[in-house]
């Protein structure tokens, strides 16, 4: 399974998202043997090729994650084909991913909170014109939807292997 995750700048949630969940996934070893390749991509390209955001990068490092060597990237239409799972950090990026994916292809789009139980926020806040806590705030709220994307994943493998 190839799993992406999407945000529109690529520079703040999406890579932390990914950084966290490579993570989950590298601890699981049942997690490890279905999914093989986690990524991220923004839906503009105002940051194409850049480093993640350095107050994104600093937050991880202080909660034990590294995401200083991932680089930004748009969302491209064969990502729709590559990808089993795509998660949008909000409803924007998910509308706007929804525009261009290929009918075939829409049941692979949902929202990153849309599988979680325990919270009620249904979006990932943009922390970008946020303070350092905002940062804290997405860093934690990531991690507790990566789980449960992680709970959904392992589910949907079970069943489809029964
Ligand atoms: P992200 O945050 O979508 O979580 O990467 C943002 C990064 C940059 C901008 C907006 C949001 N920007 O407008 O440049």
């Amino acid at each position: 399974m190839k799993v992406l995750f999407v945000c529109l700048g690529n520079i703040c949630r999406s890579p932390i998202a990914q950084g966290i969940f490579e993570d989950i996934v590298k601890n699981n070893p049942t997690a490890r043997s279905i999914i093989d390749f986690v990524d991220s991509a923004g839906t503009a390209n105002y940051h194409i090729g850049k480093l993640p955001d350095e107050r994104m990068r600093k937050t991880a490092i202080e909660h034990g994650f590294n995401i200083d060597h991932l680089r930004g990237r748009q969302v491209s239409v064969k990502d729709f084909e590559d990808f089993d799972y795509i998660f949008a950090m909000d409803k924007r990026n998910h509308d706007n991913l929804l525009k261009v994916c290929p009918e075939s292809q829409r049941n692979k789009v949902s929202l990153f909170l849309s599988h979680n139980t325990s919270t009620k926020l249904t979006e990932v806040p943009d922390p970008f014109h946020g303070d350092e806590q905002d940062f804290i705030d997405v860093l934690n709220l990531i991690k507790e939807g990566s789980n449960s994307i992680l709970k959904k994943i392992l589910k949907d493998a079970d069943t489809v292997a029964a």
